[in-house]
């Protein structure tokens, strides 16, 4: 399989109409959970960036004659479900689905060299040598997680291993050490781009909690201490 190196990279143009839906002031919180701030991205605007995401993954993979999605447990799983489908939609190439699963230790990292995070990956899939692969991510924060999956992959043999985030964080004051990680770790595909918050919903969790809403909402830290 060969992707087309054409199209590049797929995030949400600044004149994106959807762009001023990534906002706290575009949709309230129906059921009114104390907890959430508000609806960041409601279902509407998910599903208008599932179908143009999913058309920019196949734009790039028109000689494909197979396509592998590994997606990252467990909070991508909303999100490749629902690419999936969209990309069905759009009669694209056989499709082969993978799911990793990632967990990454150690306190975020506020300060220069103040911590090593340590990311554990398992269920790899086998017989990757050669393949091009999306991964396909719930969010990119610090870019550990991704880092790492992205390098074991491409040490197991793959040729060529592409970005797909749901939400790529607008981090506002990296420490060195992570402007480093996120200056090599270009997305090339994004949903959303979100403000330094922590967000939940659409597979995102804070203790584990909140991953089946159908949209993105901001929780409020103060809820969360612990
Ligand atoms: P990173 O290694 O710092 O990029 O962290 C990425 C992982 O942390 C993601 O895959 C998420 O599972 C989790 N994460 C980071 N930020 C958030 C958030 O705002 N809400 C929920 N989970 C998050
Ligand atoms: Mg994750």
């Amino acid at each position: 399989m060969v992707l087309a190196t054409g199209e590049g990279r797929a995030i949400l143009p600044f004149n994106h109409p959807l762009r001023n839906k990534v906002s706290c002031m575009a949709s309230q919180l129906p059921e009114g959970d104390p907890r959430l701030e508000c609806i960041l991205i409601d279902e509407a605007a998910i599903e208008i960036r599932l179908a143009e995401l999913a058309r920019a993954i196949l734009a790039d993979a028109v000689d494909a004659k197979r396509l592998r999605l590994v997606g990252v447990l467990k909070g991508g799983w909303m999100f490749l479900a629902d690419l999936a489908r969209a990309i069905r939609r759009e009669n694209g190439p056989r499709v082969l689905y993978e799911f990793i699963r990632a967990s990454t230790y150690g306190a975020e990292v506020k300060q220069a060299g103040e911590t090593e995070r340590q990311v554990a990956i398992a269920g790899l899939p086998a017989n990757i040598q050669g393949d091009h692969i999306v991964l396909v991510e719930d969010i990119l924060d610090q870019g550990f997680t991704l880092s790492a999956i992205r390098r074991r992959l491409l040490a197991e043999g793959a040729a060529s291993v592409r970005l797909c985030v749901f939400l790529d964080k607008q981090l506002e004051a990296p420490a060195p050490e992570v402007r480093r990680i996120r200056a090599e770790l270009i997305p090339d595909y994004v949903g959303f781009p979100v403000p330094d918050r922590w967000v939940v919903g659409y597979g995102l969790d804070v203790d584990e909690e909140f991953r089946d809403l159908p949209y993105v909402a901001i929780a409020r830290e103060e809820y969360f201490q612990n």
